[in-house]
């Protein structure tokens, strides 16, 4: 039987292919170092797992709004108001949704089959994944290993000049831990606005930065765009990726409202309980966060000291979130 072009575009995420052998391997019995997601070592917040369970035991297992529920969308809110993101946030600036699942979504609001979506490469492989889903026609950009796979301005000319729709960024980035310029991000906002094209400014580990952590940078602060669709995920933040919880902060309301339609009409809405688990850790977050920046910032350096030629070897030094972007040689000699 033939299925269609568009079911034969659709690729999966490499990385669960790699988990599904891990964990086949581990169920006969072999003992396996997951290195294949990037997955928490660390359990989450006692009140996100305390809250969790209470709200299964009242029995919250039912739909709810499609946006999320209105107390988690208020509490994000007065969160992201509070770090100083630049305009008033409202809780309709904010939608609950699934990080990863979010940016299919938002290529399938933004562009029609064609339309050039940028990126700077390297980057989170769902990525291209959603390009392909949405029939969109990707405009790589690659960053320079020898600037430290920094954003520069000359990539963000790149990008505009490319007559991209929407242009992703991903800083603090996946897999290199690079935190962008704000300057240069600044710089992609304002001149994409110009040209009306739309931003995903995907922030998932933007509070997991080892420096000035839970403090939205300046070009996060500055911009009021309605362009500029900034992507969060609870995933690393509360160290609970099983939750498929995260949020979107955007002030064009057009684009928001069909968010919440397309929630609405692909998944129906978030699990209550799990709302009111992060809903809990709200007030932590900010400790949290900083923990474990910290943590992670710790066990860099260690690595750095028990293998010093390793961190000399990459290109790109994290500055954030728990990644260590290796070149494959290095990999391939092993760790010495
Ligand atoms: C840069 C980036 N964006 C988005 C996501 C998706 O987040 P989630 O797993 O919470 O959907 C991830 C997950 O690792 C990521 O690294």
């Amino acid at each position: 039987m033939q299925i269609s072009d568009r079911g034969g575009r659709i690729g999966g995420q490499a990385m669960f292919d790699l988990l599904i052998i891990a964990k086949e391997q581990e169920r006969k019995g072999e003992s396996i170092i997951h290195l294949e997601l990037g997955e928490p070592a660390a359990p989450p917040p006692s009140e996100v797992v305390r809250a969790t369970k209470e709200a299964i035991e009242r029995g919250k297992v039912g739909y709810t709004p499609p946006a999320g529920i209105h107390e988690l969308r208020e509490a994000i809110a007065e969160l992201m108001s509070d770090v100083g993101f630049g305009f008033a946030v409202d809780i309709d600036d904010i939608a609950v949704v699934t990080a990863n699942l979010s940016l299919f979504q938002l290529l399938s609001i933004l562009c029609d089959p064609g339309e050039k979506v940028a990126t700077f490469c390297p980057f989170f492989p769902t990525y291209s994944l959603a390009i392909a889903y949405a029939q969109a026609t990707p405009h790589v950009v690659d960053l320079d290993p020898n600037n430290g796979f920094k954003l520069t301005i000359e990539n963000v000319r790149e990008a505009l000049d490319s007559g991209a729709k929407v242009i992703i960024v991903n800083s603090c980035n996946n897999p290199t831990g690079v935190v962008y310029d704000d300057e240069v991000l600044l710089y992609l906002f304002c001149e994409a606005k110009k040209l009306g094209v739309w931003v995903i400014s995907d922030s998932t580990y933007e509070f997991l930065r080892y420096k000035n952590n839970f403090c939205c940078s300046e070009s996060h602060k500055l911009q009021a765009h309605e362009n500029v669709v900034h992507l969060y995920s609870f995933s690393k933040l509360f160290n609970v990726p099983g939750y498929r919880l995260g949020f979107i902060v955007c002030a064009d309301k057009g684009l928001m409202s069909k968010m919440i339609a397309s929630n609405s009409a692909l998944i129906s809405c978030h699990s209550e309980f799990t709302q009111l688990g992060v809903l809990a850790g709200i007030p932590e977050l900010r400790p949290f966060a900083a923990n474990q920046a910290r943590y992670y910032s710790n066990v860099v350096a260690e690595i750095g000291v028990a293998w010093p030629t390793l961190l000399d070897c990459i290109e790109a030094e994290p500055s954030s979130g728990f990644y260590l972007f290796l070149p494959i040689h290095y990999m391939i000699k092993g760790l010495t």
